[in-house]
């Protein structure tokens, strides 16, 4: 095609556009009927998915082996935060193991981190916490005591802080349990506290620390008592009368029973 110049194809363009041409065309003809006739390829279908068998997670026996292969607590704790199966792990900021001296007669089992606890990696360091030191101090015992008569040894049911503070849910109570169970076989404890509601239900399989507190039981194959939670103690100041009758009820157990282990 002999080449125009810009303004003669322009003025072209606008006189066939004038005369009701719609498109552009190419120089040769087009047999669009060809077209339509002509039989369209197939569209390829996709291979239609295969249900891809997830292979079935049970989270607590994953717990349970986990919890085999740890001799001592720092390959508990190291097990601990190999676990990945409990959603709380991962609106948590740091896990948070135990605290005390590991060799004391005394283990306490308390419920879950709060947000101090959450913060700091320490069970036991807010308000709850410091009342729980204060009453351990007026039976002349306490998480830093070096001697394993006076010494206690802490820990909770759940190392992750739920939302909120929210009560744990009976699922992961569960997977956590075979944590709880190594935890309480390593530091071979003479006698368990269990603090509250949670701790209780983890331990005993049951609730109701009204009527459960200061009652001597078994739970991981240990005697324990049940003990009203200090933070429903801040709550409830008037239940710190019973607390002490428990308090001095563990220390004269741990004054009948066989001295020091
Ligand atoms: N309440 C608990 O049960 N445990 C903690 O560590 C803190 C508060």
């Amino acid at each position: 095609m002999e080449s125009l110049d810009h303004p003669t194809a322009r003025a072209l363009l606008e006189f066939q556009i004038e005369l009701g041409a719609t498109d552009a065309i190419c120089d040769a003809p087009v047999d669009r009927y060809a077209l339509v006739d002509k039989p369209k390829p197939k569209p390829v279908q996709a291979a239609p998915m295969q249900p891809v068998a997830k292979p079935e997670v049970d989270p607590v026996a994953e717990a349970r082996a986990l919890t085999q292969s740890a001799s001592d607590l720092a390959g508990l704790q190291a097990a601990m935060a190999r676990f990945e199966h409990c959603e709380l792990k991962r609106g948590a900021r740091n896990m948070v193991f135990a605290d005390g001296n590991p060799a004391a007669r005394v283990m306490i089992i308390g419920e879950a981190p709060g947000r101090d606890e959450d913060q700091q990696g320490k069970p036991f360091v807010g308000r709850a916490g410091q009342l729980l030191d204060k009453m351990l101090a007026a039976i002349d015992m306490g998480r830093a005591h070096e001697f394993s008569a006076q010494s206690v040894y802490i820990t909770n049911v759940l190392p992750w802080r739920p939302p909120q503070n929210r009560d744990p849910k009976p699922e992961e109570i569960a997977m956590l349990l075979p944590f709880v169970q190594r935890h309480v076989e390593l530091v071979a404890p003479d006698l368990i506290v269990l603090m509250g509601n949670i701790s209780c239900q983890a331990g005993l399989g049951k609730r109701g620390i009204t009527r459960l507190r200061g009652q001597w039981t078994e739970a991981y194959g240990k005697p324990c008592l049940p003990m009203f939670h200090p933070a429903y103690l801040l709550r409830s100041p008037h239940a710190k009368r019973e607390a002490w009758a428990d308090l001095l009820a563990l220390q004269a157990r741990l004054r009948s029973d066989a001295g020091p282990k």
